[in-house]
């Protein structure tokens, strides 16, 4: 069983990877052997480098700064890539931004740069991975989408729509970059409780209703979130591409529980 995953050497590309799901998928990679670059922003201060608890993979994981709104930001952070850890050959699309606010009250301003780096800095870190990877090996784009991208909600408007782009992109990289040997699938997660939304849970009532609403009766951990990202970079999964996995505890599966009916009844 020794490498079935096949990632065992491979260098991973994590963006948003200090983040909630981003640290948790960088972790499930070194977990089976890979190596990961981990790409986000600099922060305030010093530049950031690898966390503490992932010190025991060594030289497995190295961190670079990058704006994944910037275009040469990104062609920098993949050009160091090269020399830190190797040629990639995974890609996982991860950083995002939310911003809730209702359309009717939406900045365009503030929405233009969600935009930029919520389906911006994914097409632009594929663009970078396609030229940095080496093209005789087998190559994989994950892109982390959202079940917004396909079910509407209020105040999220702006967020939802880069999130149907995501899935749409998704699809175009599959069927352009396929011919090449890239792999393009996407995941949508559905509750995490992660930095991103943490907001939401802060108050113990809206975590229960939250878990209320979830078939599996609760939110998903970022390991659950990883397992299905490292299943898609796979050898396991070297005939899926353009598929969307849906890693949700089936909430996007309830639709159909809202209509009352009169048997329910008493
Ligand atoms: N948490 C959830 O419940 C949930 C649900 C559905 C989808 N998602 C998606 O999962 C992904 C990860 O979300 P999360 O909850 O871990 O968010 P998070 O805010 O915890 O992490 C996002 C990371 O992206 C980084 N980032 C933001 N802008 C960047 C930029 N311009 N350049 C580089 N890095 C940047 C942030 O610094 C942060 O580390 C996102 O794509 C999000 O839309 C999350």
């Amino acid at each position: 069983m020794t490498n079935w995953l096949g990632l065992s050497g491979r260098t991973c590309i994590v963006t948003g990877a200090r983040g909630g799901l981003g640290l948790a998928i960088t972790e499930a990679f070194l977990e089976v052997g890979a190596r990961v670059l981990m790409l986000d922003l600099p922060g305030e201060g010093p530049a950031p480098g690898v966390p503490q608890t992932l010190a025991r993979f060594d030289d497995d994981v190295a961190f670079a700064p990058v704006n994944v709104g910037d275009c040469a930001s990104v062609v920098e952070a993949f050009a160091n890539c090269q020399t830190l850890l190797g040629a990639p050959a995974v890609l996982v699309n991860n950083a995002a931004l939310s911003g809730p606010a209702p359309l009717s009250d939406l900045d365009l301003e503030v929405w233009q740069t969600q935009m930029n780096v919520n389906v911006g800095g994914y097409l632009r870190c594929a663009q970078a991975f396609r030229l940095a990877r080496d093209s005789a090996e087998p190559g994989a784009i994950i892109n982390i989408a959202s079940i917004a991208g396909r079910n509407a909600q209020p105040n999220s408007g702006g967020y939802a729509m880069g999130k149907a782009a995501i899935l749409m992109l998704n699809q175009q990289l599959a069927v352009e970059w396929g011919p090449e040997g890239i792999r393009s699938n996407s995941v949508s997660p559905g509750l995490f409780r992660t930095p991103l939304t943490e907001r939401f849970y802060e108050d113990p009532q809206d975590l229960r209703h939250r878990e209320e609403v979830v078939p599996m009766r609760r939110i998903g951990k970022g390991q659950e979130l990883a397992e299905a990202v490292v299943y898609l970079a796979s050898q396991r999964a070297s005939y899926v591409n353009g598929a969307e996995l849906i890693v949700d505890g089936g909430f996007s599966q309830t639709l159909m529980g809202h209509i009352p009916r009169s048997y329910q009844k008493g």
